[in-house]
């Protein structure tokens, strides 16, 4: 009996490393058991193949399928969405870990992931963003992927890499200018010229004279977000002809439209967001002749639907979000 009793102790530490060790290297978080279920339940509503529905398409939100492996991988309107071993640069998770009335918040509606289930998804990413088997839905696969990235990938590379032309960073003082007016700047890649700015931290602060800091980038600025800031109508007139601007964010600010005169000549937007703002279908036309654009949000803005109906014919490239 004595030697069982202490024997047993030791009996019990083998047993559990045997048992354990192939466990811990086994434990790999299965994509099919555990991470497609969150997805399908929170997010395919919205980020699936396009389908009919009382003769209209309904195509997915940004342009981001999440019901194929394939499709998760190729990622949406603003590129890739996963950068395996890496969660934190990993857009399918961080939209869902914003504050949940940021714009871009992650599902905008029904069910959200706890905090259990997003460390889940983080895991899985560190992990390597391993699918195990599981394809999922291959309808619209580009037949072409392993020869030529797929044409949405593509298309924004080269908006990107077109951008970059003959253009030389701005200097400290430019950056000095903006910072000074409340706004935040950032590269859109690490020692990318192209800037990233926003006075989403001033907001209601941000006034016409503040944002015209902006001015100082005007050949290095590609995404602006100045949405619900202070500006007015003629505080657009700084944006007028600048070169490379490919985003713009306006949504929840008074602008009308007579703001989206001073748009006429950017030759690189291609994603305009007028959500919550005071356009109406006159102000549609005026975005119909804006031919680069690629995504058009506007909902809550008094535009018909007949209104963007015709703007979605004059932008046949671009997504028309109204409803
Ligand atoms: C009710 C509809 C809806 C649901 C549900 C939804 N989304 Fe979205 N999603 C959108 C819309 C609209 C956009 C485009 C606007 C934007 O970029 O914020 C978008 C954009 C995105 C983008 C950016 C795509 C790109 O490349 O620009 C990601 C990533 C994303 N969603 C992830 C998710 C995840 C993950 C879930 C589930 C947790 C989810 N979404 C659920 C509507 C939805």
């Amino acid at each position: 009996m004595q030697i069982h009793q202490a024997a047993l102790p030791w009996f019990r530490i083998l047993l559990s490393a045997i048992v354990l060790l192939p466990f811990a290297a086994s434990a790999k978080i299965d994509f099919t058991k555990e991470i497609w279920p969150l997805i399908e339940k929170s997010c395919v509503d919205c980020h699936r193949a396009p389908y009919e529905e009382d003769g209209k398409v309904k195509k997915p939100k940004g342009n981001l399928r999440l019901d194929a492996a394939w499709a998760i991988l190729q990622g949406g309107e603003g590129g890739k969405i996963i950068v395996p071993g890496d969660p934190a640069k990993s857009e399918l998770l961080s939209r869902t870990m914003l504050p949940e009335d940021d714009d871009d918040f992650m599902p905008p509606k029904g069910t959200k992931w706890t905090a259990a289930q997003k460390e889940i998804v983080a895991k899985w990413i560190s992990e390597g963003a391993d699918f195990g088997g599981w394809e999922g839905n291959k309808s619209g696969q580009p037949v072409t992927k392993t020869v030529a990235p797929p044409a949405q990938a593509s298309w924004i590379q080269s908006h990107y890499d077109g951008l970059l032309k003959g253009l030389s960073p701005a200097s400290e003082g430019e950056l000095g200018k903006i910072s000074a007016a409340g706004g935040r700047i950032a590269p859109l890649a690490a020692s990318s010229p192209l800037l990233a700015v926003d006075f989403l931290v001033t907001r209601e602060q941000a006034t016409d004279d503040k944002i015209a800091s902006i001015g100082s980038v005007k050949n290095q600025l590609a995404h602006l977000d100045i949405s619900r800031s202070a500006v007015t109508d003629s505080g657009l007139a700084p944006l007028k002809g600048m070169p490379r601007l490919t985003r713009l964010d306006l949504h929840g600010t008074k602008i009308t439209d007579a703001g989206l005169k001073h748009l006429a000549d950017l030759p690189n937007l291609t994603y305009l967001n007028l959500y919550d703002t005071g356009i109406t279908d006159a102000g549609a036309a005026e975005i119909a002749k804006l031919k680069s654009l690629r995504s058009v949000y506007l909902w809550k803005t008094k535009i018909t639907d007949q209104g963007a109906q015709q703007l979605q014919k004059a932008l046949p490239k671009a997504q028309v979000v109204w409803k």
